[in-house]
């Protein structure tokens, strides 16, 4: 019989190996997808299954299979880690057409996913410094993405501002930057937000990010935009608001929110000292990126297509799940209830805010898997705090997704309504 032995844990070990929220997240995405289907999965960040971008991706396949070469091409080639040239090119000059930036291919990276991009980034800007000091990654505004939440190899490197929250009319909120309690040192290296921000669905406006970008520079340090769900693709975002770049700041984008998440396509958009970077780091950790995401794009970025797709199809049919939604929330949630639903402004998700909630989410969300339904606990997004701040919004946020069928949507949040008015009966009865 073969005994297995267990090795001790390195830092790097300890820090990866053990779980974290996000493992738990897309354990329970894979599970409720590849399952039986009776699970009502509102939890993960699953794009919707759109038939028009589907039959966009099959047609790509198609074409690639008929060109001579293509395919073998696509399968059989490693490509240099820094990403296809071809690729980078016809991004760049999207980005010059779209938005005016003075760029070219080699302001821009491609990685396996925005997520390894954030690994990359973070381990590689902030932590251990030879001096000893220790740098930080500096996030503005709290709640802010789980996948961030334990990206470090070595020591916690994330210090956060928790948002200010504006409460609009009965029923609906908005987080905006408490930029008084925005306070800089030295061992800031990076201040680092997500627009459209998941969970919330917050759409940082052009003053916030115009006031994070000259606190940036003045800092001598980068503005890390993740434009994961933004603009041009896939362009989830439904307020009118300008993207941003220039040599200062650090911008991410996805192929996975257009519908194309199982190809692990990120891109970075920075100065070429930080692309080089990220090419080097790319060539240590995997060799190369997978082709297949970069060569589906390439002519659909080329002729404009992904603009109009963007336009027409993805957020669009977003912005009225969101709306549907919202007005399901409304109709199953007594009026007297103290619930919020955060604006939505872009992203996948509503942001539920129950005030006083008399247990946490994490223990909602135990109650509502036993129901069959999927959501995410508020209380991983709020990361980097200082111990001694107990806040209680931390434990009375939800996030639930709204790409599933719409039937699964509605059913899950009547189950939801329930279950939190059965909670709140509780404590009264108590
Ligand atoms: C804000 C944000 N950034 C980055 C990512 C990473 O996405 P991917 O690695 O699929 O590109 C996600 C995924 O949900 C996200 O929500």
């Amino acid at each position: 019989m073969i005994t297995r032995m267990s090795w001790e844990l390195s830092v790097f070990g300890k820090n990866l190996c053990e779980g974290s929220g996000i493992s738990d997240l897309m354990d329970d995405l894979g599970e409720a997808l590849a399952g039986p289907g009776d699970v009502m999965m509102l939890g993960g960040g699953q794009p919707a299954n759109l038939p028009e971008m589907e039959a966009i991706w099959r047609r790509r396949m198609e074409e690639i299979m008929s060109e001579p070469r293509q395919l073998e091409k696509m399968l059989g080639h490693y490509d240099v880690p820094a990403g296809n040239e071809a690729f980078r090119v016809s991004l760049a000059s999207l980005f010059q057409r779209e938005f005016g930036w003075n760029l070219t291919h080699e302001n821009i990276a491609v990685t396996m996913g925005g997520q390894t991009a954030f690994f990359f980034l973070f381990n590689a800007l902030a932590g251990l410094f030879p001096s000893g000091d220790q740098g930080k990654i500096l996030l503005p505004i709290l709640p802010e993405y789980i996948g961030y939440a334990d990206q470090s190899v070595g020591c916690d490197f994330f210090e956060a501002i928790p948002a200010q929250i504006q409460k609009i009319e009965q029923h609906e909120f908005k987080y905006l930057i408490d930029f008084d309690a925005l306070e800089l040192n030295r061992n800031h290296v990076a201040i680092c937000v997500s627009r459209p921000t998941n969970p919330s669905g917050n759409v940082l406006t052009d003053a916030e990010i115009e006031r994070l970008r000259a606190i940036a520079k003045r800092n001598k340090i980068p503005l890390i935009i993740d434009n994961a769900y933004g603009a041009p693709f896939p362009n989830i975002i439904f307020s009118e608001v300008t993207p941003v770049w220039d040599e200062e700041m650090i911008l991410t984008l996805s192929l996975s929110k257009i519908g194309l998440p199982g190809t692990r396509t990120g891109i970075v958009v920075a100065s070429k000292e930080v692309c080089r970077q990220i090419s080097s780091m790319t060539s240590i950790v995997g060799l190369t990126n997978s082709n297949i995401g970069q060569e589906i794009m390439t002519p659909l970025i080329e002729s404009g297509e992904v603009l109009t797709l963007s336009k027409k199809v993805v957020r669009p049919f977003y912005e009225e799940r969101s709306k549907l939604a919202q007005s399901w929330f409304h109709q199953e949630f007594p009026d007297d209830l103290p619930y919020r639903i955060h604006r939505s402004e872009g992203a996948l998700f509503l942001w539920i805010w129950f005030e006083g909630l008399p247990i946490s989410t994490k223990e909602l969300y135990q109650r509502l898997k036993k129901r069959g339904v999927l959501i995410v606990p508020g209380e991983y997004f709020f990361f980097g705090l200082p111990k001694e701040i107990d806040w209680p919004h931390v434990r009375e946020c939800i996030r639930v997704s709204y790409t599933m069928d719409p039937q699964v949507v509605r059913e899950g949040i009547k189950i939801i309504a329930q279950e939190v008015v059965s909670c709140y009966r509780e404590s009264l009865a108590c």
